[in-house]
């Protein structure tokens, strides 16, 4: 059996927002464990196809899996979507009709203990969205100035004890590696005020480094930059993201390009029903444009 951890988010309101048509060419530029691209792989004839992107070769694996039991009119790049231009070259893409971008971590990420994302599960402070890649969680921890670690749990957590945090952090580290993600969890613990403690202390710091390790926000914008290239006149994007910061990038870049009409003035975000069935989703939000 195959192992499915990821549930797909606001599905519904992508397919409508794309519009799928039977013989659209859709690219998923974080097709993850399928989720998304199974729908939609289901929606397409044999004149359409689907390129599968993601940076995470465990995931493309379950999503070869996956979506070979829908149909054979898909191809599957390991790749970052932030090279989107050369992605498209390399493999003869020369158009492209729909775009999805699914923002963020995937439930198998979180789920395996060995990729070093979760504070909840023992493991090495890895959080690589792509294992071939150099920068681990670990080498921020035991390496990087205070300060720095401060900054970037201060940006991209938005963590108010951001300094203190980094402060324990050095501390600890000047005695012995910090090598595991409970280590580091139980280390923040220690430089939280008792009274702020609702959700886990270590939620804010773990989500800022996942975006340093992976240069999350750096490959939005590449990619923001550079989408409205590959995309046919009258095709559409949809992007959902899970943080305030990629979605400000996302409605600016939207808002400038003049070849880009919005297609939702007003965020689209996932139902209560959708928020109790999966958690996962509360903070997503998705936005839609055509190019003109
Ligand atoms: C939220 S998950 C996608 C889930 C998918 N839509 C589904 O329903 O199964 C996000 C995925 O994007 C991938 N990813 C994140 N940044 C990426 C990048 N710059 N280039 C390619 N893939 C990326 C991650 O590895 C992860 O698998």
């Amino acid at each position: 059996m195959m192992k499915i951890y990821h549930t797909p988010v606001l599905i519904n309101e992508v397919i409508d927002l794309l519009d799928i048509k039977k013989e659209d060419i859709i690219m998923d530029c974080t097709v993850g464990e399928g989720g998304h691209s199974e729908k939609i792989l289901s929606l397409v004839n044999k004149f359409g196809h689907l390129y599968g992107i993601d940076r995470d070769k465990e995931a493309l694996d379950t999503a070869k899996k996956r979506l070979s039991l829908i149909k054979t009119n898909f191809a599957l790049i390991h790749g970052n979507f932030a090279d989107i231009l050369n992605i498209t070259k390399e493999h003869n893409i020369a158009r492209v009709n729909k775009i999805i971008v699914d923002l963020g971590i995937s439930s198998l990420q979180i789920e395996i203990e060995e990729r070093g994302f979760s504070f909840k599960r023992e493991g090495p402070l890895d959080m690589r969205m792509n294992r071939g890649e150099r920068t681990t969680a670990l080498e921020i921890i035991n390496s990087f100035p205070e300060y720095e670690i401060a900054d970037i749990i201060y940006k991209y957590g938005e963590e108010r004890f951001s300094r203190k945090i980094a402060k324990k952090i050095v501390n600890y580290r000047k005695s012995k590696m910090i090598k595991t993600t409970t280590e580091l969890a139980e280390i923040i613990k220690k430089a939280y005020p008792h009274k702020w403690q609702k959700i886990h202390p270590a939620t804010r710091t773990f989500q800022a480094l996942r975006i340093e390790v992976n240069k999350e926000l750096e490959n939005l914008e590449k990619f923001l930059e550079n989408f409205p290239q590959i995309l046919a006149k009258n095709g559409r994007i949809a992007i959902i993201s899970y943080h305030s910061l990629e979605d400000r990038l996302i409605k600016t870049y939207f808002k400038q390009n003049e070849k880009l009409h919005i297609l939702n003035k007003k965020v689209i975000k996932p139902t209560p029903e959708e928020i109790s069935r999966n958690p996962r989703s509360r903070s997503a939000k998705l936005r839609g444009a055509e190019k003109l």
